[in-house]
Parts: structure tokens; C-alpha cells; sequence
């Protein structure tokens, strides 16, 4: 790009004048009629700032016309009596965004969020359109080096400039995708991480809560042609037919990974007057086991200094036979006789309902994992295989929790991001790759604290910490949900970035508009009006709040809209499909049903 001023501010795009200031507002006094109905809301407009270099450039959020009478030149046939004419009042009403200067210093054509000073009244406004729009949306995301480019559609403003977001910003204090069913986040998230796939040593971890995903694992081709390359590695929580024969991309979290809160947050009935009781022999005991495995292994090092939420092995049936004999040991009396346990009868439900879990086959990937899950060094490969794979394989994580039950999906989520998290935690500094969970459905487990039961608030916990501190370890969330409101208020007021897309919901919209800064509040007015794929992107990412049209992922999530219409003119339902289906549910489980 030359070194000429990108806006050529002349006449034939004046608009008018500044009529009032207040400290976000400006009220523009519009003099040409005629570009008025250029100037919808939503557009750009440049005021002259301070000094001649100076423009403050703001976003058109209300356009209005008022008529007023005025005294008119009398009529020379009857000039007794009073003439009045109507005349238009223009004005607009804008917000500053930023400030562009078309020399600073040695740098020439600069912009920068945040306007540097107010603009006086009588300042000249000029419509930023044509060329001039064009020249300066691209200017947005000019001084990016190639290496932080995040490439993700088109300004709708301009359709010619490309936008591009600051990829490292993006990513660095949490973002979040948010929009209506249907308004296209799927395909969003697919289109980041296949930007993501660009970067040699992506690393990425997606909750995908309804095997939307698989296909970026393994892409179908398109009629007559093949298909592109995998971008993501598949793996997926163990389901209740990955038990007996777990494929290797089945992931199981034995409870021995659990904390003391997330096992008791499952386990304990809060409510049973014995519940302190229960919790204190858990918690002895499995440190007691714990301990065993340590002495066992001679980690005399780990043995120091280790506490109860420390995750080592140890089988649950010798937790059980402890508490057991808790619960039904005689004690003996004064005089040397059996008299009632310290202990029994008051273990018999906690145990119950440990036992109910631990047989329950949903609960398979915690309670069945397989033999080796319990070997010490188990921890460590799991944990490698997500967190640094090998050169080989796709830093693009993709899990699929499709199979968890909903009442512990917090914990699981929680669970698994939270180990993760900590590994990153107690890693040498300078040798961590940062990562990013992607959190799909985010309403489905990360839930407004006050409405959290004690599964939920485990799992919040986990997250509100990584949404807090993640970012001194190079830890990040992407936040996805169709519903705001009803998502973790900690963790999207932590967001520095988001994209959001169509939302009709008025409770949705409002804890959005809470998210922002209160002059954005117009540009947000506009949320129930994009078009699908449509999405405003507002954060530190880009330099402006911009209204962008997403790009369209080469390999599309399997989200599909049905078209209901035209498939009820065209498909039969399939009888033999739902007597499948009916084993399926009994099976719970999709693998072993051969269309997995
Ligand atoms: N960027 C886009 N361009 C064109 N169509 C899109 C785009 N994003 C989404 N769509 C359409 O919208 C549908 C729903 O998108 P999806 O991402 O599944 O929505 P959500 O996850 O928000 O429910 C897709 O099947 C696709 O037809
Ligand atoms: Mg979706």
C-alpha cells in the first residue's frame, strides 16, 4: 500500500456538522440531503479530530429527520399574512470507535481503537463509502503479522475486505461463540479450527457434546470428488459398548482421577445425617490406599508429599471391602464385649450408592475402566496423547461426550479439563504448548452458579479457575452456546472476544448486551437481524466492532438443518431403522449397532 492517505476526505462526502458531544455520543447536524440515506445505521463516518491528520471514526447508530416549521420569505401577493415553510432537521447519532491518523510520527495511515480526543463542535463528518470503505477496512487488519492472522469472512460492510482477526489476541483471554440454534456456530467452530490446522503445532481440545465433529476427523467426499484430509483426531469418553473391548480412541477417567470434592460431589447424599461421617472414612481410606500404591511402587518421592486428591491408582473393590468392614465391624465394650461399631450401619447407604454407580455401565469410562487404566503410568500416555501427540498426528483434538449421561457430564467435562489443566500447571514454563478447550453447548455444564447442583458446581469450579488464571499457563476457553443466559456468568464475563451471531431471545440478548461496553449497545441492536453465518465480532481481536459474514468450512460439522418439507415429499420412514433404534436404547450405546 502507498504512503498516500487511504481516506480522501472531500467535499462530495461531507455530511455535516458536530452539533453535541457527550462522552460516547456524537450528534451530527446533517447539511447534504442527498448522502443521508447513505448514512444507515451501521455505516462509518470519520469527524475531523484535533489536527488536520486527526480523524475520530465513529459508527452511524440512529439516523432521524425531523420537520420544522420556519417563517418563510413572505408572498408578495398577500404579504400581511405570516408564510411558514417545512423544512428537514437531519442528524445522526454516532459512536466513536477509534482514532485514524494519516501520519504518526514516522508511520503513516494508522488506526487505533478508542478515540484520542472528543471532536469539537462545527467539526466537518465525512461518510466513509465507496473507495475510501473499502481502503480502510482493509487497513483493520493490515498491520497483522502474517503469523497472527486469523482470516474468518468478509466485512458485510464492504464484501471486497477481508476480515481478519489478531489470532493470538483471539485466543489468549477466552472467546466465545454465541447465537440461536441454527444461526451457525458449528460451522463457525469448524471454520477456527480449520484455520487452526494452518498453525504446525495447533493444539486444541473440542467438547463435542453430539458427535458433531467426527467429520473433521473423517471427512466423507463430496458427490465425485474425494475427500480432503482429516484435520482433528478423534477420540471419544467411553460409552457403555467400548467396555469390553475399548477401541483405541475409547478415553476412560477411572475414578482414582477424581478429586475428593468430584467423587463425593457424586457419591454423597448431602442430606443423610451421616454424610460427615461417610465423608471422613472416604476420605481417610483413600488416602490410606493411595498411600499403599505409592509404598507399593516406591515413589518415596510422591509418598512426602502427596494429599488424597492426588491422582494415583488404587482398585475400587479394596475401597469397598474398607468401608464394608466400617460399616459391619462390632465394637468392643468396656468390659471386653461386642457392643455396636464405631462406624456401623452408618456407611451402608454411601456404599449403596457407590456400588449402584459402579455397576451402572454409563458410568463405564469411570467405574470399568480397563486393567491398564490402572497401572501408574497410565496417567501420564493418556495425558501425552492429548496434550503432545507426536509430529504425526493432528494437534485438533476432537472428544466426543455423546455417550456420557447428563447428570455427570459437569464432572466428566470438569474432570477432564481440569486434569489437563493442572498437568499445564505444574509443567516447566517455558517448555508448555498453549491449548484451547473448545466448549461446545457450554449451557449443558458450565451452568449459572446459582442454579448449580453440587455435580454442576464442581465442574464450574474447574472451569471458573481456567477462565480466571488460565491465561498466566497459556490456558484458554472457547465458549459455545446457544444459550447465554443460562451459561456460567464468571466464565463469559472472563471472554475478551466474541462472535456473535443471530440471537433472538431477549434474556440472551440482554446478558450479551451486560457483556459489552455500553456504547456498543446500537451496534448490538442489530443481534435478531444477521442472516445465518452472520456474525458481529467485537473483543481486542480486531480493531473495530465489525458485522462480518463467516466463511464457509471446507469440511462442514455433520449439523445439518433438516429440510422437514421436502423430506417428508421424498423419504419413508424406515421401520427396521427404529426397531434398531430401540436396541440402541436398551444398549445405550451406539457401537456394536454397525452405523456407528
Ligand atoms: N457460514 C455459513 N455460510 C452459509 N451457511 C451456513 C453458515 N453457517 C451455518 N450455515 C447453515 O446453517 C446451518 C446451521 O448451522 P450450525 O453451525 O449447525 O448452527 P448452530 O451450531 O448454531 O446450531 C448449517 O447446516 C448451514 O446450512
Ligand atoms: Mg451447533
Amino acid at each position: 500500500m502507498s504512503d498516500a492517505p487511504i481516506l480522501n476526505l472531500e467535499p462530495p462526502s461531507k455530511l455535516g456538522k458536530v452539533a453535541a458531544v457527550d462522552t460516547s455520543r456524537v450528534l451530527i447536524a446533517v447539511e447534504n440531503a442527498v448522502l443521508l440515506p447513505r448514512a444507515a445505521v451501521g455505516s462509518l463516518v470519520a469527524i475531523q479530530g484535533a489536527t488536520a491528520q486527526e480523524y475520530l471514526i465513529g459508527m452511524t447508530e440512529r439516523v432521524t429527520r425531523q420537520l420544522r416549521e420556519q417563517t418563510a420569505q413572505p408572498d408578495p401577493l398577500a404579504p400581511t399574512t405570516l408564510a411558514t415553510e417545512v423544512v428537514p432537521d437531519d442528524a445522526l447519532r454516532v459512536v466513536l470507535l477509534g482514532t485514524y491518523r494519516t501520519i504518526k510520527g514516522m508511520n503513516r495511515n494508522r488506526f487505533k481503537r478508542g478515540a484520542d480526543s472528543f471532536p469539537q463542535i462545527d467539526r466537518d463528518c465525512f461518510l466513509i463509502e465507496g473507495g475510501n470503505l473499502q481502503r480502510f477496512m482493509s487497513l483493520l487488519g493490515k498491520d497483522l503479522e502474517e503469523k497472527q492472522r486469523l482470516e474468518l469472512g468478509h466485512f458485510v460492510l464492504d464484501q471486497s475486505a477481508v476480515a481478519i482477526a489478531n489470532g493470538d489476541r483471539f485466543f489468549q483471554r477466552h472467546a466465545s461463540i454465541l447465537g440461536s440454534t441454527g444461526s451457525g456456530k458449528s460451522w463457525c467452530v469448524s471454520l477456527i479450527l480449520e484455520r487452526a490446522y494452518a498453525r504446525k503445532y495447533a493444539n486444541i481440545i473440542v467438547f463435542d457434546m453430539h458427535g458433531e465433529y467426527s467429520s473433521l476427523a473423517k471427512p466423507t467426499a463430496p458427490p465425485g470428488g474425494t475427500a480432503p484430509s482429516p484435520i482433528a483426531a478423534q477420540f471419544k469418553i467411553a460409552g457403555p459398548g467400548d467396555l469390553d473391548k475399548p477401541p483405541p480412541h475409547a478415553l476412560f477417567l477411572p475414578y482414582w482421577l477424581l478429586n475428593r470434592e468430584e467423587m463425593l460431589s457424586m457419591i454423597l447424599d448431602r442430606s443423610d445425617q451421616n454424610a460427615p461421617n461417610q465423608a471422613s472414612r472416604f476420605t481417610l481410606h483413600v488416602r490410606a490406599l493411595k498411600e499403599a500404591t505409592l509404598t507399593d511402587k516406591k515413589k518415596d518421592d510422591v509418598k512426602a508429599t502427596f494429599t488424597v486428591d492426588s491422582p494415583v491408582p488404587y482398585t475400587l473393590a479394596d475401597l469397598l471391602a474398607k468401608l464394608t468392614h466400617d460399616d459391619t465391624a462390632k465394637g468392643i465394650g468396656v468390659k471386653g464385649g461386642e457392643v455396636k461399631g464405631e462406624w456401623e450401619g452408618r456407611l451402608t447407604r454411601f456404599i449403596s450408592r457407590l456400588e449402584a454407580k459402579a455397576e451402572d455401565r454409563r458410568y463405564g469410562f469411570m467405574f470399568k475402566p480397563p486393567a491398564a487404566a490402572l497401572d501408574y503410568d497410565w496417567l501420564a500416555m493418556q495425558i501425552s496423547s492429548l496434550l503432545a501427540p507426536g509430529a504425526d498426528k493432528p494437534g485438533i483434538k476432537v472428544v466426543d461426550f455423546s455417550e456420557v449421561p447428563s447428570d455427570v457430564l459437569p464432572v466428566v467435562t470438569g474432570v477432564f479439563a481440569r486434569l489437563l489443566y493442572d498437568v499445564q500447571f505444574w509443567m516447566e514454563p517455558d517448555k508448555r504448548t498453549p491449548f484451547v478447550f473448545v466448549c461446545d453447548e457450554a449451557h449443558l455444564y458450565l451452568p449459572v452458579r446459582e442454579d448449580a447442583n453440587a455435580v454442576e458446581k464442581q465442574a464450574l469450579y474447574s472451569f471458573e479457575r481456567i477462565a480466571k488464571e488460565g491465561r498466566k499457563y497459556g490456558v484458554s476457553l472457547l465458549v459455545v452456546s446457544q444459550r447465554p443466559s443460562d451459561v456460567s456468568r464468571t466464565i463469559l464475563s472472563q471472554c475478551n472476544n466474541f462472535l456473535i451471531l443471530r440471537l433472538t431471545n431477549d434474556q440472551d440478548q440482554n446478558v450479551v448486551r451486560r457483556l459489552m461496553p455500553d456504547s456498543l449497545a446500537g451496534v448490538l441492536d442489530g443481534l435478531p437481524l444477521l442472516d445465518t453465518g452472520e456474525a458481529l465480532l467485537l473483543g481486542d481481536a480486531i480493531l473495530l466492532p465489525a458485522r462480518i459474514r463467516l466463511k464457509r468450512p471446507t469440511i462442514e460439522p455433520l449439523s445439518q438443518t433438516r429440510d422437514f418439507w421436502q423430506e417428508w415429499g421424498e423419504k419413508a420412514p424406515d421401520s427396521a431403522a427404529v426397531k434398531a433404534a430401540v436396541e440402541t436404547l436398551r444398549r445405550q450405546s451406539r457401537s456394536g449397532s454397525g452405523s456407528a
